[in-house]
């Protein structure tokens, strides 16, 4: 086991640790236990009573999240399951309610350097994207498969590109000559359709990166498993327990948003967080994956 797991800085962690606190016998489902460090943080506070129930749908997190979290002294218990499962999982396991369920959505920074996960627009891998290998459609079946018009609309849909019909009409221009299968060449391609050369468009993102967020979030059914996770939440959580989700774009937080301020309507939830929590600017200078974060905490009632 390398250090990654030890050094790895969950975000919002200690604003995470001043709004919740969990009874010694408290249960926690990590939703997205990643490298375990949110578990971590808060598996410190429990006691042989109480219980870590951690997801994740990636090997590689499952084994690191068992060595950060191998000396607490509550049950560790590690699905390597969707989220979107999570109350079949639970009855399963013959847990009914639990303290606190927590999503830091998306993936960890080893994520984007890993070469089988084919994430990067920077260094050049085979264009995968699947965060869960037991899926079947890569990004390259996506790149190469879907017609034009559909490839633009997921672009614009899920990347929210204005420039999605030429980049869909570049990439399909291009997969003609022969199939588009690594990340670099996607990369160039948008590039070309933007007509810039990787560098940073408007002073901010390198001009890949919304056409590789709407493939990440098609490859991996990213917001459907989202609305799935927070639909199961209220029948989950005893009263007083609390749901808290960290998401890094704004289509994930307008779920979160809508689906906490449905449930406060109805009288199930109270929203703790009016406005998205964000990281303070020396957090992101600790950690630049906390850059884009927006944590929203609601409580059952
Ligand atoms: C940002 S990382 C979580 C980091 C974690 N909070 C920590 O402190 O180490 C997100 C994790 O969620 C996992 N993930 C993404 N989508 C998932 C899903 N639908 N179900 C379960 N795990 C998922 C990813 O594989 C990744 O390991």
């Amino acid at each position: 086991m390398n250090n990654a797991a030890v050094n790895h800085i969950p975000v919002l962690s200690e604003t995470l640790a001043k709004q919740i606190s969990l009874p010694p016998d408290g249960v926690m489902v990590d939703a997205t236990i990643g490298q375990g460090g949110h578990s971590l943080l808060f598996g410190q506070t429990l006691g042989p009573e109480g219980a870590i129930i951690g997801f994740d749908i990636e090997e590689n997190a499952i084994r690191r999240a068992h060595f950060t979290l191998k000396n607490l002294v509550c049950k560790v218990i590690i699905l390597h399951c969707n989220f979107s499962e999570i109350s079949e999982q639970l009855h399963k396991q013959g847990i009914e309610k639990v303290n606190f369920i927590l999503a830091d959505l998306g993936i960890c920074s080893a994520h984007l350097t890993d070469v089988k996960m084919g994430l990067s627009f920077q260094v050049d891998m085979p264009l995968d994207m699947r965060i869960d290998k037991r899926l079947k459609t890569t990004a390259a079946d996506i790149v190469n498969e879907t017609d034009e018009k559909s490839l633009a609309d997921l672009i614009y849909r899920f990347g929210q590109d204005r420039a999605s019909r030429r980049i869909a009409r570049f990439i399909v221009q291009h997969r003609r000559s022969r199939p588009i299968t690594t990340t670099g060449r996607l990369s160039q391609i948008v590039c070309e359709a933007l007509g810039q050369h990787g560098e940073k468009r408007k002073g901010r993102i390198h001009p890949a990166t919304r056409t590789f967020q709407a493939l990440r979030i098609a490859v991996n059914n990213e917001l459907e498993n989202l609305e799935k996770l927070l639909a199961s939440v209220p029948g989950l959580l005893k009263r007083q327990g609390h749901i808290a989700v960290i998401s890094f774009h704004s289509l994930e937080d307008r779920i979160v948003k809508n689906n906490f301020k449905q449930n406060e309507k109805e009288g199930i939830y109270r929203i703790i967080t009016k406005k998205p929590i964000v990281p303070t600017r020396q957090e992101i200078e600790k950690n630049r994956r906390a850059r884009s974060a927006k944590l929203r905490i609601a409580q059952r009632q």
